[in-house]
């Protein structure tokens, strides 16, 4: 799998430009970087862009990029178990409070080490996944945590629940009661680094909302997946995927192909067996239920898979030869396969079957 960095760049730049120089971008990361690479990608934004700040959802995700010399600031937007505090502590990784028994232990463990635990408060303007509840319960929780000698709070943000939606009303209503909140905040004497509402999608169409930083995750990894509007800043698929065709042979009518049989030949069928199977963490019913890859610039359907190999018909597909390069995403002749048309013919979250894939399935970074 390769990742072409020219062209992550290029996002990065065209996000920057579209929402100006005075915004801080924080790229989202999580997920092994939605599947690109978490640890690689970091080095990447560090190091072309000096982000002052990556996202992760979990505290050993910002560890691995702290043991990989990662330096800049890490923050952790999902809720942590206890048991990571001392980590998130430790290695000096901001994490996402809104319950105060979590600030109690935090606070304890930050006593413990000698130091000063960093924190950015979740509002839960009406996504309802985390965070506190706008007015009483927020106002009580920004006192408490006044009272907390070893915590500092950094920030506070909001997640929209449909920002990539056709239609924005909610997504502009969860704004005006964040805007409220964080008045709130502030009128509590609390300054706050870091105030951000705005995923990829929103950072798209929702310029009033930016306040100090954007978060976008997928955008700069290539997918803007915005419906309204849909493409306006050109952003480029980044990711290609191969492998390659280890045997090729001709079923006649009655063979069967695959563990149980699972496909019989009602005609002469050419097969090509090929180096991924579901193990790669390539959703199984594409490859079970007549998804397609590309051989020779031409559509070719899946006939089965097992853990490591899948099968692919190709009859009609000229001169394919041992080890002939197979594209499961990205560009081949006219047709390009992208994690939309992955989500298009599943019906499944581009995200997820994105973030799916194995770590065996070798990175390749493309400068
Ligand atoms: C809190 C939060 N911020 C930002 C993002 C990045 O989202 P996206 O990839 O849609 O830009 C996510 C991802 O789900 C998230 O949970």
């Amino acid at each position: 799998m390769e990742v072409d960095l020219k062209i992550l760049k290029a996002n990065f730049e065209r996000v920057r430009a579209h929402i100006g120089p005075d915004i801080d971008i924080i790229p989202i990361l999580k997920g092994n970087a939605y599947g690109l690479g978490g640890i690689e990608l970091a080095k990447f934004y560090v190091d072309e862009f000096d982000v002052k700040m990556i996202g992760n959802a979990q505290v050993w995700e910002s560890v691995e990029m702290r043991e990989a010399g990662i330096n800049c600031e890490l923050l952790v937007l999902g809720g942590v178990p206890f048991n990571n505090i001392p980590a998130a502590v430790k290695y000096s990784i901001q994490t996402t409070a809104f319950e105060q028994e979590y600030v109690d232990l935090l606070d304890e463990e930050a006593a413990r080490q000698g130091k000063v635990a960093e924190i950015q408060i979740k509002i839960n303007t009406g996504m309802n996944r985390i965070g506190v509840k706008p007015g009483e319960d927020l106002l009580s929780f920004v006192k408490y945590l006044k009272t907390k000698d070893n915590i500092k709070v950094r920030g506070a943000f909001t997640h929209y629940a449909s920002s990539h939606a056709k239609e924005h009303s909610f997504a502009t209503q969860q704004f005006e009661l964040f805007k409220q909140e964080i008045e709130e905040i502030k009128a509590e004497g609390m300054e706050l680094d870091y105030i951000h509402t705005c995923n990829g999608c929103a950072t798209v169409w929702f310029p009033e909302a930016y306040c100090t930083a954007v978060r976008p995750g997928n955008l700069l990894l290539g997918y803007d997946y915005n419906k309204n509007p849909l493409d306006s800043l050109g952003i480029e698929h980044a990711v290609t995927w191969r492998c390659f065709v280890t045997q090729i042979k001709m079923l006649q009518p009655g063979d069967t192909l695959g563990y149980d049989q699972y496909f019989t030949a009602t005609e002469p069928t050419k097969v090509a067996t090929i180096s991924m199977g579901h193990g790669d963490g390539y959703y199984r019913p594409m490859l079970m239920e007549g998804g397609h890859a590309l051989i020779n610039g031409k559509k070719c359907k899946f006939l089965g898979t097992s853990m490591d190999q899948s099968y692919l018909a190709i009859d009609g597909v000229p001169d394919v030869v041992l080890n002939n390069e197979v594209t499961l995403l990205g560009k081949d002749g006219d047709y390009e396969i992208t994690p939309f048309d992955w989500r298009d013919f599943t019906g499944q979250s581009f995200v997820f079957l994105n973030s799916i894939r194995n770590v065996r399935v070798k990175r390749i970074y493309l400068k």
